[in-house]
């Protein structure tokens, strides 16, 4: 089967159900014999194709369409004026969107890019990475790199000696603005396969605590691997299924809810989400974080911090749900955090991060502080 072959078989099989991303995942395990420059150029074909499939002509073959959204990639790339903005606004992203989420040009342009791969260091490993691996350029932050070249950087020896790991921009922001003390105990409540546990666990320089809570077993299983490779020994993984039982009596220095979102904000990275995703699930989402906000809130000591972060832009899960909570929590105190890609603008309450300007994934965070 030849790599367009493979890839019109992964658009082909894609639907709400079986995402995109899943689907080339899975394919390209069964076929780890494929080329590296193969399983790259299949990855770029399927997503170029969710890019921009509203620029391509429905009445021609999927293998000839698939090819069309490469060429537009292309052409895009090298010339992105070669696009107005008004077509770009009218066909990146659903029609429903407009009334969810303020859409900018900028906004379009940005999900039309192709992402940036982001490598976060242990600090101790940073300079050793950035002398040795080729492609990479210092990010905006400490331990934070940019990384443009065509390795597979999970077959590395610094990523599997847990040196580094691949974390996105935005994502790494949100530790930093966590910024846990030594000594101090967090929870990182849906703590997944534990991308930002492991930030904390770095910035903590590995001590103190950190208890990872998640409903999905097989994710803290993940975390668990993951921290075994970058040497994470102070966490604790717990389930944890949202309710208003904590999975311990603890009370906490700070708690970061890295809720589960629409993922609006990874519309540049999971292009095929755009044409899944549903009003419905931006409003059922909305409910679930006001609730999983309400269900941690009491376990912060007084004077804890709490961190609400999520990786979506749509008004009712990013301000809606982070003024509601000023609103029905008279016992916190609203908490201005300064951000990272901009730390000598004023701190500011609720922090919007724009893809356009990060060139990272779309990310909100609201900080409250416990009286
Ligand atoms: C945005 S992801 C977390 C990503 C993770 N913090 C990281 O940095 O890798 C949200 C997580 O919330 C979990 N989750 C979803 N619904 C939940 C619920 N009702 N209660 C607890 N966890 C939930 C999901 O399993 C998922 O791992």
């Amino acid at each position: 089967m030849t790599p367009l072959q493979l890839a019109a078989r992964i658009v082909s099989r894609s639907s709400i159900d079986n995402p995109a991303d899943m689907v080339l995942r899975q394919t390209l395990f069964r076929r780890r014999g494929l080329s590296p420059s193969d399983t790259t150029w299949v990855s770029r074909a399927v997503f170029s194709y969710f890019r921009w499939e509203r620029w391509l002509a429905s009445d021609r073959p999927l293998e000839s369409r698939i090819e069309d959204g490469m060429r537009l990639a292309a052409r895009f790339a090298a010339d992105p004026k070669a696009f107005s903005n008004d077509e770009l606004v009218r066909n990146t992203l659903p029609e429903w969107a407009a009334a969810h989420m303020p859409i900018t040009p900028e906004l379009a342009r940005a999900f039309q890019r192709e992402p940036q791969l982001w490598l976060r260091s242990r600090p101790e490993f940073s300079e050793e990475l950035a002398n040795r691996l080729r492609d990479v350029q210092a990010g905006p932050f400490p331990d934070a790199y940019q990384y443009s070249g065509r390795e597979d950087l999970f077959l590395d020896r610094g990523f599997q000696a847990g040196q580094f790991e691949i974390q996105d921009v935005a994502s790494q922001a949100v530790g930093r603005i966590c910024a846990p003390r030594n000594g101090e105990v967090w929870w990182d409540a849906c703590a997944g396969e534990g991308g930002k546990t492991l930030h904390l666990s770095a910035l903590m320089g590995g001590k103190s605590l950190i208890w990872a809570s998640d409903r999905a077993g097989w994710r803290l299983d993940r975390l668990r691997q993951r921290a075994g490779r970058a040497k994470c020994f102070n966490y604790r993984a717990v389930h944890w299924d949202g309710s208003e039982h904590p999975p311990t009596k603890t009370r906490f220095d700070g708690i970061l809810l890295d809720a589960p979102c629409s993922g609006l904000g990874t519309w540049g990275r999971n292009p095929h989400s755009r044409w899944t995703t549903t009003v419905q699930d931006v409003e059922e989402l909305a409910a679930i974080q006001r609730q999983l906000l309400q269900n941690v809130a009491d376990s912060l000591k007084p004077g804890g911090r709490l961190i609400y972060a999520v990786c979506t832009l749509s008004h009712a899960e990013t301000s809606g749900v982070a003024d509601w909570f000023t609103q029905e929590r008279s016992d916190f105190d609203t908490l201005a955090v300064v951000n990272p890609f901009q730390p000598d603008e004023p701190p500011v309450t609720q922090l919007h991060l724009w893809p356009q300007d990060t060139a990272g994934n779309g990310m909100f965070i609201a900080a409250w502080k416990k009286l």
